[in-house]
């Protein structure tokens, strides 16, 4: 009972920002669903797959050496005819996907690098290739734990399985397509539930997470209890999850590990098309100045910036930029409207991106960070294109952005965590 009631006092704030000084706690009851259980060893939680133990069993700790899953598997790319999944164990395990058309799930995928299958993980990353597009698949995770490396031969422990889940990979030749934004929930893991439930029993595609979901980054636990436990819980196993980082998420001794739990296949800034939407995601970095005394002589954001300006305009260049039906930017610090004193890394974003936005005709930014929610129309020669900026993180600031786009219109509905409207903008097809 000791154990549980530390990890339920956990905070996490930000040194670097005033106005989320105020130390976070929260019950990771509120997270728990019915079938999955989560209990701690050795510091970081671990999912107890079905079985539903009691409360007692939830808090005892595991049995010494227990081969355990961390997370569940949580999908991680919109590609047609791939899927990369991922997970975590306590232990290095020689891992793999069964999956199939059906829940006989008669094929198997392993990762091979260099000759070698890859064992020496605890972060599973596994792509299932040429798959068929817009087609349901069934899969299940399952890690093998490797006990000693031995030059001739290597022991194994237990091998654990997940459960049976499906996605449905995407159709190229879709018309139309739904997702779901959050932004901004800086380490409160209930807003998951709580703002995705605003979105009723309304089909979407996939959940993009648009930065700030941590004050900043302590270590795999955090990551684990406060993203993808709620993530995986509520969709990351069937649809896909993306995410990219806010100027919070490069804060912490931890930030330089982000990736390995979250890099899109090209990286941590990317572009993707699904249906009509061609999207660009742009990585924007820090807001203070990279000699600010906080960072230590440690942050280059203004060269990184530069160098996401550079591919983002050959990016732009490109014919499935210009024959897209509709161009949408996701970046977390907003192009215009940052709150004031506008800070030298929130102005580099403008002076760098807003241009190019103009000049290959952007139809739409998708952005967070000033804590106030609120759609921008076009200003003609300042944005030619609406920008959207959601809210967060406390209780009455938050919101949930829903899009949808086919071949005629775009649509952008925002609602509060009150579960009123809170703006709205439609773009009809270019
Ligand atoms: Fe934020």
């Amino acid at each position: 009972m000791a154990l549980k009631q530390h990890r339920n006092e956990k905070k996490y704030h930000d040194p670097l920002h005033m106005k989320d000084k105020k130390p976070f706690s929260f019950s990771r009851r509120q997270f728990i669903d019915t079938a999955v259980k989560v209990s701690a060893v050795g510091g970081l939680a671990y999912i107890q797959m079905s079985g539903c133990g009691s409360e007692e069993n939830e808090i005892a700790p595991p049995p010494e050496n227990k081969h355990v899953f961390l997370s569940k598997p949580y999908l991680h790319t919109l590609e047609h005819q791939h899927m990369c999944i991922r997970w975590l164990t306590n232990k290095q395990s020689l891992s793999w996907v069964e999956y199939g058309e059906t829940n006989d799930l008669n094929k198997k995928a392993i990762q091979i690098e260099d000759g070698l299958v890859t064992t020496h993980q605890r972060i599973h990353e596994i792509y299932l290739r040429d798959l068929e597009p817009g087609k349901t698949y069934y899969y299940r995770v399952a890690s093998k734990e490797i006990t000693a490396y031995r030059s001739l031969e290597t022991p194994y422990g237990e091998t654990i399985y997940s459960s049976t889940y499906s996605f449905t990979t995407a159709d190229p030749a879709a018309t139309e397509t739904g997702l779901l934004v959050l932004n901004d929930l800086h380490d409160r893991p209930e807003s998951f539930a709580q703002l995705l439930q605003l979105n009723g029993n309304d089909p979407y595609d996939f959940v993009f997470l648009n930065g700030d979901m941590f004050n900043y980054q302590s270590g795999e636990e955090q990551i684990l209890e406060h993203l993808l436990t709620p993530c995986t819980n509520l969709f990351a196993t069937q649809k896909p999850l993306l995410f990219v980082r806010g100027n919070h998420e490069t804060r912490g001794n931890f930030a330089q590990h982000l990736k390995d739990y979250f890099a899109y296949p090209q990286g941590l800034f990317f572009h993707f098309q699904r249906g009509p939407v061609f999207a660009i995601v742009l990585d924007t970095g820090e807001d203070k100045a990279d000699d600010h005394p906080a960072y230590a002589g440690m942050a280059n954001f203004n060269a990184y910036r530069q160098q996401q300006a550079v591919w983002l305009e050959q990016l732009m260049k490109t014919e499935a930029y210009k024959n897209a039906t509709y161009k949408v930017v996701f970046m977390h610090i907003p192009p215009f409207y940052c709150n004031q004193p506008v800070a030298p890394g929130e102005m580099h974003c403008n002076e760098l991106f807003a241009p190019l936005f103009n000049q290959y005709k952007v139809d739409l930014v998708i952005s967070g960070h000033t804590h106030k929610y609120g759609v921008h129309p076009p200003v003609s020669g300042k944005h030619n294109y609406p920008i959207i900026i959601g809210g967060g993180p406390d209780n009455g600031t938050r919101t949930l952005m829903k899009i949808k786009a086919n071949s005629k219109t775009l649509t952008v509905q925002m609602i509060n965590d009150e579960n009123k409207p809170a703006g709205s903008y439609t773009l009809n097809a270019s």
